[in-house]
């Protein structure tokens, strides 16, 4: 479908890149001839994910443990890279959290946990890479995952769904005050693609893949190729026309079905009980993973392991 070398000598960051969607777009890229840079809290995830692309692709893969809900520390990052090896080329703000919950069972914090990540965090990471290309005169491509709940909503999701739909207005806002730069920004609005993050999180108690699959017109749920394909065709020099959109990647999905998890609408106390403890469990295994947090949110644990 592309060139085998569509991104040879371009450099591309890729936040939560280590895991999922994240590191299935990396894939894509690497396979292209991209150099690229993974950033996300895990730094052994990180280095395995680095390691696994290396070995399939060949190329210049770096780790960077960041949490981008720390603008200092994504600063930083994006600074070192700029110093270490040279501009980016391109940005794909793919790092994200969601649970499912009943938005009254929600506490503050609940909101920050998600908010923080995607609504700030997408915010942090794009101004800290667009300040730099337009100080250096640089063009520059942003890819932003959101999902297509930002015309939809979604019941259960809300403070992704508010989150997300920020992260688009960003885009089309992003797309014509920086157009002049030769900065381009647009978004992709990925349906179900399974990966075991967002299973954990959104569908705890009840994988239900083969009712979604039915249910979806092309009879099937995403793969990894496909989100690897529309972010190597957007992020690509040549399509440097494509400006501010945001694109469903979901076999048509929402129009058919409209915004996801209705499913829960009858749930009770029970399942909610259910679904919540075994996502607090799941919260608390990755937490222990990480080996950096944003200042403050992760107060009273023990202090980040050092770096390779
Ligand atoms: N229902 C209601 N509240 C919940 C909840 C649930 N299922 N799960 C977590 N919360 C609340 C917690 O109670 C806590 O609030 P409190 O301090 O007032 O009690 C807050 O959310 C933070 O929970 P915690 O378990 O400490 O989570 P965390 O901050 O370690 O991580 C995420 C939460 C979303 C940020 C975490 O899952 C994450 O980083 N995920 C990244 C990957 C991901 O989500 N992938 C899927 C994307 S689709």
């Amino acid at each position: 479908m592309f060139k085998s070398d569509l991104f040879a000598g371009q450099r591309v960051l890729v936040t939560g890149g280590g895991t999922g969607l994240g590191f299935a777009m990396a894939d894509q890229l690497a396979a292209l001839g991209a150099e690229l840079h993974l950033c996300g809290r895990r730094l052994p995830v990180l280095d395995e994910a680095a390691a696994r692309l290396r070995a399939a692709h060949g190329g210049m893969v770096a780790t960077h443990a960041v949490d981008i809900r720390d603008a200092a520390a994504v600063d930083a990052m994006v600074e070192s890279i700029w110093q270490a090896h040279g501009p980016l080329d391109g940005l794909v703000n793919n790092a994200a959290g969601n649970f499912i919950s009943r938005t009254e069972d929600l506490s503050p914090n609940g909101f920050h946990a998600i908010s923080d990540i995607v609504f700030r965090g997408t915010f942090y990471t794009t101004q800290a890479v667009g300040k730099r290309w337009i100080r250096d005169g640089l063009p520059g491509a942003v890819l932003s995952i959101v999902v297509t709940w930002v015309w939809t909503g979604s019941p259960f999701v809300v403070p992704s769904a508010m989150s997300k739909a920020g992260v688009d207005a960003m885009t089309k806002s992003l797309a014509v005050e920086w157009g002049r730069h030769g900065i381009r920004c647009n978004a992709i609005a990925p349906g179900v693609i399974p990966t075991e993050g967002a299973g954990a999180r959104l569908r705890p108690t009840d994988a239900r893949q083969e009712e979604m699959s039915g249910q979806n017109p092309t009879g099937r749920l995403g793969r990894p190729q496909d989100i690897g394909n529309l972010a190597a065709f957007l992020l690509a020099r040549e399509n440097s026309w494509i400006n501010g959109q945001t694109i469903a990647l979901d076999g048509g999905d929402w129009l058919a079905n409209g915004a996801y998890f209705k499913q829960y609408l009858d749930w009770g106390d029970a399942e909610w009980q259910a679904a919540r403890e075994r996502i607090l469990a799941r919260n608390a295994a990755d937490r222990a993973a990480r080996t950096v947090g944003a200042p403050d949110a992760d107060a009273g644990q023990a202090p980040p392991a050092p770096q390779a």
